[in-house]
């Protein structure tokens, strides 16, 4: 049975971690499924319960600073001047790892994803569990991000021990990846722009969320498909054509959304799932193309109509 717990029941959330168990927790751009870093079986749970492949890493969720020198090494001076800027918040880093930290949670790499999140509950429930905490998003491999605890739940109840309510995600779309090289490279665009890093690191920042064909990825996370209603997705570009097709094509049951945005995107192919649409039809309009975090996610999301 999974427990549905709120701020209230926030250190039986708590003596759950502690037990190696997992639960789902709130952040600012999704929600997370926890679990304490350093406890092999627990984060083994976590793959097993999201059907996640194993070579696809975590990404380890700490409350402060001080947390850092339990699971990353020699950080680069440009790291400093990004956390500074933008811890706690959407911004995830690619570190040198820690030894300690173990090969399951970065699917064998020596770099180790880590997020400061700003939503209170989320920082206060890893300060109380006294480790950082993994934390993918909570959803079924492969569907979209869930922005809400009803979200998880119709994922992962039965799967889970907990999930605990912190409220609508703030943000809606998942924090930006970035990887410190000697080109900055963002291989997820989210809601830190790649104009905000480069204001802080003053140097240009390039962005590449596609896996280029023959090459290994530079995140793992990029060859799978992800953010997927059941529904199918076509995105359009143009008014006319959409309609063009809505007439052409009769319909068995169709949404037609002529716009959407970041923060309830998810929301949004959610719904369309609940209420059993068999196609969802989406206009890209110039603002929306404007945006390359939710762009990205349409993108993986769909089958494009151009
Ligand atoms: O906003 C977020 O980041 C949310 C909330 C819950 O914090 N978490 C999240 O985690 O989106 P997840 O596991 O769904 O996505 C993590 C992404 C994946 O695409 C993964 O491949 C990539 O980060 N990643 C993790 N560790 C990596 C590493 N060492 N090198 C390259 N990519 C990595
Ligand atoms: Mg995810």
């Amino acid at each position: 049975m999974t427990e549905f717990l709120t701020s209230l029941n926030l250190e039986r959330a708590v003596a759950l971690l502690k037990k190696g168990e997992i639960v789902a927790f709130p952040t600012e751009t999704v929600y997370g499924l926890g679990a304490s870093i350093f406890n092999e079986e627990a984060v083994r749970k976590v793959f097993l319960a999201k059907g996640r492949p194993g070579d696809n890493p975590l990404i380890a969720h700490i409350a402060d600073r001080g947390d850092l020198a339990k699971i990353a090494i020699d950080l680069p001076s440009e790291a400093h001047l990004l956390m500074e800027a933008f811890f706690p918040g959407p911004l995830t880093l690619l570190l040198p790892s820690h030894s300690d930290v173990p090969l399951l949670v970065r699917a064998g790499l020596p770099t180790l994803a880590v997020r400061m999140p700003q939503h209170p509950l989320a920082r206060e429930l890893i300060r109380l569990t006294g480790t950082p905490l993994v934390g993918p998003s909570a959803n079924l491999s492969g569907k979209p991000s869930p922005t809400s605890a009803q979200h998880v739940w119709r994922d992962l109840h039965g799967k889970i021990a907990a999930v605990l309510d912190g409220g609508i995600c703030q943000v809606g779309i998942e924090s930006t990846v970035l990887l410190l090289e000697k080109e900055p490279l963002i291989l997820r665009p989210g809601f830190i722009t790649k104009e905000q890093i480069e204001s802080v690191l003053k140097r240009p920042v390039h962005l590449v969320s596609k896996q280029i064909k023959g090459e290994s990825p530079l995140s793992p996370g990029m060859k799978y498909r992800h953010y997927a209603p059941n529904a199918s997705l076509k995105l359009y570009f143009s008014q006319q054509e959409l309609e063009n097709d809505h007439s052409q094509f009769p319909s068995t049951k169709r949404l037609l959304l002529l716009h959407c945005t970041a923060h309830n995107l998810y929301h949004l192919l959610r719904e369309a799932d609940e209420q059993q649409y068999d196609e969802i039809f989406i206009l890209c309009t110039p603002s929306m193309q404007n945006d390359p975090a939710l762009m990205d996610r349409l993108t993986k999301a769909a089958c494009l109509t151009k």
